[in-house]
């Protein structure tokens, strides 16, 4: 359990007390304060980020031991350094098997932070950090906390006590998306995949539908198909609907979800297809977000739509240079099986135009290789041509912290997808702008709604945990379109 208290820690023992320091500044008042001086006194402590010291039995509180955690300079505090001081302090006391923990909060006198970001950060932080990915491991060696609380004073526990479960909506859903992305892909082929998002969608009441093989031949969606055929468990194209009464505004958010990709018959080379089990991080961000709505509520309608695929060679599967026709009518030359991930979303797109006719539509794939050569695995590119939905994109990702690129699309560059036998080929002539020009086959089928796409090669997953996302899935997306939709909601 995550909640905000107000504990008199003079009075009332408690076994472990986390306090964030400041190396030029006081965060807190009264006996925090003290003891923050306190712990300055020793030589390897100064508040510098990234320093600890713990001590045991402190004089004036009741603690069994306290924490005291450097942020650094005030001028570089920010939200993320408070995630990153709650997930720290959360990892050492499950590192220490310890069961719980309290967090101090800073007050936000010398911060230029709003009480309720310290907060919405420090709950973040834990609860995002309060996680363990161990199903696949028989023996579990660490367990999270039981009890989190975040210090504070009665007046701000009453003030902000909503924030609590409004987090821990949004939180849940960047850990669902975590986990499903570090399923790996034996338990996750489409159609276990597809069952998985709309159990959980069930769970929360929202209306869904999911497209078989079947229905996607009958209906002529030729790009999902295309991509699937080597499988020999085939495509789905999931839909989850949130959709509130009296709703004005529909945004259609569109997945990825290539539940492994080899290339297909263009097959990736060893280093280029370990990792492939998490193509279908776009459709986790995606299911996550609509799932975390049924519980946030926010006035706009939101729905999911999500293909799902297997990316495979195999005597069935589709070849470089064949020509097959999309759902939308555009027939697209193969110029290279590996470039999957725009052909599933062009249907999905299509379909999410012709279905629910959005207002805004995203899409969000891990797309391109280029566009981690560009901007790094942290940082996530944005392509849109409405310049107020990538700016609204890019804020989102700066309040969360899953930081995201505008990236440019050239018309000129347009003419690098030309096919001599169909009307595009899904394959750039030119080695570079690889992000760039994926992009712009998108934009091909993006029809008149106001649309972006989001691309998180880089982002997705990390090979080595940070102080609140384990190796893995990151999740990267949820919080950002939770954030984004509120935004627009208000
Ligand atoms: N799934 C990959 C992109 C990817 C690469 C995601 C690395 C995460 C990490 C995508 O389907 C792909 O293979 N893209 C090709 C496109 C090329 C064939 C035009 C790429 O980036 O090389
Ligand atoms: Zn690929
Ligand atoms: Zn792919």
């Amino acid at each position: 359990m995550i909640r905000l208290k107000s504990i008199d820690i003079q009075k009332n023992s408690i076994t472990t007390l986390a306090v964030p320091v400041c190396e030029d500044q006081e965060l807190h008042d009264s006996i925090l304060k003290t003891l923050s001086s306190q712990a300055k006194k020793f030589e390897e402590f100064d508040g510098k980020a990234g320093e600890e010291v713990i001590l045991h039995d402190p004089a004036g509180v009741k603690a069994t031991r306290v924490i005291f955690m450097g942020l650094g300079k005030l001028e570089k505090i920010d939200t993320e350094a408070l995630r990153v001081f709650a997930g720290k302090a959360i990892k050492t006391c499950i590192q220490k098997k310890l069961t719980k923990v309290v967090l101090a909060a800073p007050s936000a006198k010398g911060l230029k932070i709003e009480t309720s970001d310290i907060f919405k950060a420090l709950l973040e932080g834990a609860f995002l950090g309060n996680h363990r990915f161990d199903k696949y491991k028989i023996e579990k060696k660490l367990t999270p906390l039981k009890n989190i609380a975040i210090l504070t004073t009665p007046g701000n526990v009453k003030k902000h006590s909503a924030l609590v479960r409004k987090v821990k909506a949004i939180c849940e859903g960047t850990l669902k998306a975590r986990e499903w992305v570090s399923t790996p892909s034996n338990d996750k082929r489409p159609g276990a995949f597809s069952r998985m998002l709309v159990r959980e969608a069930k769970k929360e009441k929202l209306k869904t539908r999911v497209l078989t093989d079947k229905d996607l031949r009958k209906g002529k969606y030729g790009a999902i198909i295309a991509v699937g055929e080597g499988s020999q468990d085939k495509p789905r194209l999931v839909e989850l609907v949130y959709a509130p009464r009296g709703a004005k505004k529909t945004i259609a958010l569109i997945g990825k979800g290539v539940t492994f990709d080899t290339g297909g018959i263009n097959l990736k080379p060893s280093g280029g297809i370990e990792d492939m089990k998490i193509d279908m991080s776009g459709a986790a961000a995606v299911a996550a977000t609509v799932i975390a709505m049924a519980r946030l509520k926010p006035k706009t309608k939101v729905v999911g739509v999500i293909p799902i695929v297997e990316n495979m060679p195999s005597g069935t599967a589709t070849r470089p240079g064949d020509v097959i026709k999309s759902y939308a009518g555009k027939t697209i030359e193969i110029g290279n099986t590996d470039a999957e991930g725009r052909l599933i979303l062009i249907d999905a797109m299509a379909h999410a135009l012709k279905t629910f006719k959005p207002d805004v539509m995203v899409d969000i794939a891990t797309l391109t290789g280029a566009c981690m050569v560009a901007l790094g695995d942290k940082i996530a590119g944005v392509f849109s041509r409405d310049d107020d939905l990538a700016s609204a994109i890019v804020a989102a990702g700066k309040k969360t912290h899953e930081r995201a690129w505008r990236m440019p699309m050239p018309e000129d560059y347009q003419e690098l997808l030309k096919s001599n036998i169909a009307d595009l080929n899904n394959m750039s002539s030119s080695r570079y702008g690889g992000a760039i020009t994926a992009a712009l086959f998108l934009a091909e089928f993006a029809g008149k709604a106001r649309w972006a796409h989001i691309d998180i090669a880089g982002p997705a997953y990390i090979k080595k945990g940070t102080s609140y996302c384990e190796a893995g899935g990151t999740g990267f997306g949820v919080r950002l379109f939770c954030e984004l939709i509120e935004n627009m909601n208000a």
